[in-house]
């Protein structure tokens, strides 16, 4: 199983994302002694094998179902084990965007996290591109890399454990790309600089969430010759989808007369209202329409992007 080539069938060891409602899904590695138990029922990892991914498999007991999907970057953002805060998806997808990668880019992280970010990464730069992550918090570079095995991307991957604000990258004249998720990003930029491609145009991005971390990032990338320093905020805003009663201006009408005509059966014989039988003879066809909500609650962080400029010979 791998995060860059796709499979067909399950295989024992494999990673199976169970998907038993949008908010609700789970890793799950096949295992044909295990069990999975949930609200929607039983299901055996063993039933699992054999099966396509995208099956919908019925629990044991006949309580519910769930969807055996194969894993993607974005289904593991959803699933992956937070050990840090992550990035989402509508930042990821925009980054990406703006930092030009493509297959073959050579791309510079740091620091690595959860890997939420990571796993998009090396897919858009496959399979001949390559990431250097980095990650000074030794546990969290261990789990990451670990991840990075059993998902098939440890050739796209390299992962070191080191502070690269106190000692740098230690590597240059390779990369298209910088990515910093730091608490003081503009203690690595200039040794990010050097770690670009010196002979082309290059793209960093730092994500921090206070606008005073942006501020000094802004600082610090002008100080180092950095150009087109913008900063943009991502904002998610759902809509939720909902049905209307459209009303034609003959029902509009009839409705008032139906209820005149039930106020004065009231007041005349006080008699109880047939709700349902008028209602049934009233009710307009209904049109789904989507509602955003009034406030919009998404901020993640701030995205500060910047372009590298080539160094020109003198001559
Ligand atoms: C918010 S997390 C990154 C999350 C990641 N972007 C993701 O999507 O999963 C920031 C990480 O930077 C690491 N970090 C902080 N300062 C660092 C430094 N000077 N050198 C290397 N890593 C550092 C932290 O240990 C933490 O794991």
């Amino acid at each position: 199983m791998s995060f860059i080539r796709y499979k067909t069938i399950i295989e024992e060891g494999d990673l199976v994302i169970a998907h038993l409602s949008r908010e609700n899904m789970t890793p799950l590695i096949v295992d044909s002694r295990k069990t999975y138990n949930n609200k929607f029922g039983t299901f055996k990892h063993i039933d699992m094998i054999g099966k396509e991914y995208g099956t919908k498999m019925p629990s044991h007991n006949g309580r519910g179902f769930m969807y055996l999907l194969h894993p993607t970057p974005e289904l593991w953002t959803h699933v992956v084990p937070h050990r840090t805060q992550i990035l989402y998806v509508a930042d990821i997808s925009y980054i990406i965007t703006y930092i030009d990668l493509k297959p073959g880019s050579v791309v510079l992280e740091s620091g690595t996290g959860s890997g939420s970010f990571s796993h998009s990464l090396a897919r858009t730069i496959a399979p001949n591109g390559h990431l250097y992550t980095f990650e000074f918090h030794e546990e969290r570079a261990k789990a990451v890399k670990k991840e990075f095995e059993e998902h098939g991307l440890s050739d796209l991957i390299t992962v070191e454990c080191r502070d690269v604000c106190k000692d740098g990258f230690g590597i240059t004249n390779i990369v298209h790309a910088v990515f910093l998720d730091l608490p003081a990003p503009w203690e690595a930029i200039s040794a990010a600089k050097e770690a670009f491609k010196q002979n082309r145009i290059g793209k960093i991005c730092c994500f921090s969430p206070c606008i005073e971390q942006v501020q000094r990032t802004c600082a610090s990338l002008n100080e180092n010759g950095f150009v087109e320093i913008k900063m943009y905020e991502c904002l998610i805003r759902e809509h939720d989808v909902k049905t209307i009663p459209v009303y034609t201006v003959a029902d509009a009408v009839n409705k008032i007369k139906v209820q005149q005509d039930k106020k004065r059966k009231r007041k005349d014989q006080n008699e109880q209202d047939d709700d349902n039988s008028s209602k049934s003879k009233q009710d307009p066809p209904n049109l789904y329409v989507t509602k955003t909500p009034n406030e919009t609650k998404g901020h993640t962080s701030y995205l500060t992007f910047a372009t590298f400029l080539p160094v020109l010979d003198d001559e």
